[in-house]
């Protein structure tokens, strides 16, 4: 039986990802701030360690898959969504990879958003710092931004660099690694997004040509799939999941 670790498992896209795994044979290792086999703050380093020790525990220090799902949308503070999407998941899968290595046919998805296409990494020096790994700096550069959603989005952006840039060594270990970025999803984290007055217009008139928001099951499906041997050769990819957005916002880049 794969045994696979989901962040973010108490809700939304992480708790139907710990559903759909589960349907198809794996012991899930929940990770999150309550109602989880492993209850950590992943918005610190010590409580990421905590995750980290408490999951190779519970494994036995061997991981066959690994779901990066926790996070925080833009309603949250600049500097939490930094610590919380981009360290949050950078530290899991350094402390993890050692693990997933010895693995059955290891596989990983972080999950990203199609907000990331919307950060600019040369106006957005906190981009830079959060890929160098130094989150001092880049709290300290998301402490002073006007508005929390640049924040969101260059998390996104630079956890899927990351996510990208950890391909060839992964694939020299035999781990598979992806990402998923969802458009809207109707979660707790995007109904919080429309309760946020700043945010709540263009939340609402950004529509996927497909003319509606998706469900947590329909992300959660495309993670099983990427989880699966059925995606033995994808690897190093991201799989937007978004109800046609991206291909609507930059139809010629891809
Ligand atoms: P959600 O709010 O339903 O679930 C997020 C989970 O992450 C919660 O269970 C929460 O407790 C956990 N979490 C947050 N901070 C944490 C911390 N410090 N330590 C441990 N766990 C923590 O939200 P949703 O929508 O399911 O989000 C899942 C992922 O999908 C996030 O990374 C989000 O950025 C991404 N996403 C969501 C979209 C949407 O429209 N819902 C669109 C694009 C990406």
């Amino acid at each position: 039986m794969p045994v696979t670790a989901v962040s973010g498992s108490a809700s939304g896209i992480g708790a139907a990802v710990c559903q759909a795994l589960r349907a198809a044979g794996h012991r899930v290792i929940g990770i999150d701030r309550a109602e989880a086999q492993v209850v950590a703050d992943l918005s610190t380093a010590q409580g990421r360690q905590a995750a980290i020790t408490a999951v190779l525990e519970q494994s036995g220090g061997v991981l066959d898959g690994l779901v990066c799902c926790a996070g925080v949308g833009s309603s949250a503070l600049s500097n939490t969504i930094i610590a919380v999407n981009y360290f949050g998941v950078s530290e899991l899968l350094d402390g993890l990879a050692d693990a997933l290595a010895k693995g059955q046919a290891p596989a990983a998805v972080v999950i990203g958003s199609i907000a990331a296409t919307h950060a600019n990494p040369e106006q957005q020096p906190m981009i830079a710092a959060m890929l160098a790994g130094n989150e001092a700096l880049a709290l300290e550069q998301a402490n002073a931004l006007e508005l929390s959603h640049v924040a969101y989005a260059c998390s996104k952006y630079a956890v899927t660099a990351n996510a990208r840039s950890k391909a060839v060594q992964w694939a020299k270990q035999g781990i598979r690694l992806n990402v998923v970025a969802p458009g809207a999803v109707e979660t707790p984290l995007h109904q919080a997004s429309l309760n946020d007055p700043r945010f709540a217009k263009a939340v609402r008139e950004f529509v996927a040509p497909m003319g509606r928001s998706g469900h947590p099951e329909e992300i959660a499906q495309v993670v099983a799939f990427l989880q699966s041997a059925q995606a033995s050769f994808v690897h190093g990819t991201v799989v937007f999941v978004d109800g046609g957005m991206d291909a609507m916002v930059r139809p010629a880049r891809f």
